[in-house]
């Protein structure tokens, strides 16, 4: 088959499937993640569910680093300084975006894998896809990324010795905007919204964190603008101990996105899946005490 032939069977797969997504309505991250691990979404060949079999020992940290032309006004982050990963372990993460601008633009990201000769192991089921993008004006998106490392990796003489991988990515402006999927679907819905917020800390949280009595977890009231790991009393983790940074809307997001990935070794066991449930969470948790004054994000 000619490359041209497969490009054109691979959009039109994805298409296809993009309309089944739109008919289903609701967009989920679980749903999203099936039909990336079905599809191997743009030319990710692999099929995940192949290679998930054979999860090795051996880890590997995989780095973010995101970057955005000067000309483009987004802000753009990784959610996650790094994750450290076995091979073959398939593990969300998450970026950021937010166009700063008044009218609606549309991006273009090109990525890239470092050391190089790594590159072909670390394999993307890429599904905020990087295409053209179009993000609304001061609109904020949180867009999965699902990867693992190939096993393989580590048969490889020449990548043996890879115990870093950096992934890095930079927003352009498109020159071709007419065609961009739109980011829509991975908008932080509405503004933040504290009481209902304090519904699902109840409900998700209060298991283990109470406002001012430490449970299994520290008390958390007025836990924004703390620094962490600093309840006086609380028997911390030396991770979340060690880890010295303030606790801002940011780093609460990263935090709940994936507490693992931003403080290895936490003994937080919890990560809120969904965008809206998070910016309603920490803004609940602003109202609370302590120095609550930082604006949500
Ligand atoms: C199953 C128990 C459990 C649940 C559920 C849980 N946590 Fe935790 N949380 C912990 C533990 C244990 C720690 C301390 C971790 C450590 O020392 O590494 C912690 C730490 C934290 C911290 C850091 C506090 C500090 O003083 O540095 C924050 C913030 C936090 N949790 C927020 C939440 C939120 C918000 C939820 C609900 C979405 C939640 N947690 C659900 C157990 C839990």
């Amino acid at each position: 088959m000619t490359r041209e032939r497969q490009r054109v069977l691979i959009v039109s797969g994805l298409l296809a499937a993009i309309g089944v997504m739109v008919t289903l309505v609701s967009y989920s991250v679980p749903l999203y993640r099936l039909f990336c691990a079905a599809t191997g979404a743009l030319g990710t060949t692999q099929r995940v569910a192949a290679d998930t079999a054979r999860v090795s020992d051996r880890k590997v940290t995989v780095y973010f680093n995101t970057d955005v032309a000067p000309d483009m006004p987004w802000r753009f982050v990784p959610l996650q300084r790094s994750v450290t990963v076995a091979l073959g372990q398939q593990v969300p993460v998450f970026f950021e975006a937010t166009n700063n601008s008044a009218t609606a633009l549309v991006g273009h990201a090109t990525f890239n894998v470092t050391p190089a000769k790594s590159a072909i192991y670390f394999k993307k089921i890429q599904c905020f896809c990087f295409t053209e993008e179009r993000l609304g004006a001061h609109q904020t998106v949180q867009m999965p990324v699902q990867f693992y490392v190939d096993p393989r990796l580590a048969d490889d003489p020449s990548t043996r010795d890879v115990k870093d991988i950096t992934l890095s990515y930079e927003f352009f402006p498109s020159r071709k905007p007419e065609g961009a999927t739109d980011l829509a679907r991975f908008v932080v819905a509405g503004p933040p919204d504290a009481s209902r917020g304090a519904k699902l800390f109840a409900a998700n949280c209060g298991a283990c964190h109470a406002l001012a009595a430490a449970k299994v977890g520290p008390p958390l009231g007025g836990v924004v603008g703390r620094l962490a790991g600093s309840e006086a009393g609380y028997p911390y983790t030396a991770a979340l101990a060690g880890f010295h940074q303030a606790w801002t809307p940011a780093e609460l997001t990263k935090w709940l996105t994936n507490p693992q990935g931003l403080v290895p070794g936490t003994a937080m066991p919890m990560a809120v899946a969904d965008a809206q449930d998070r910016v309603d969470i920490i803004a609940y948790l602003a109202t609370t005490g302590g120095k609550g004054a930082i604006p949500p994000r």
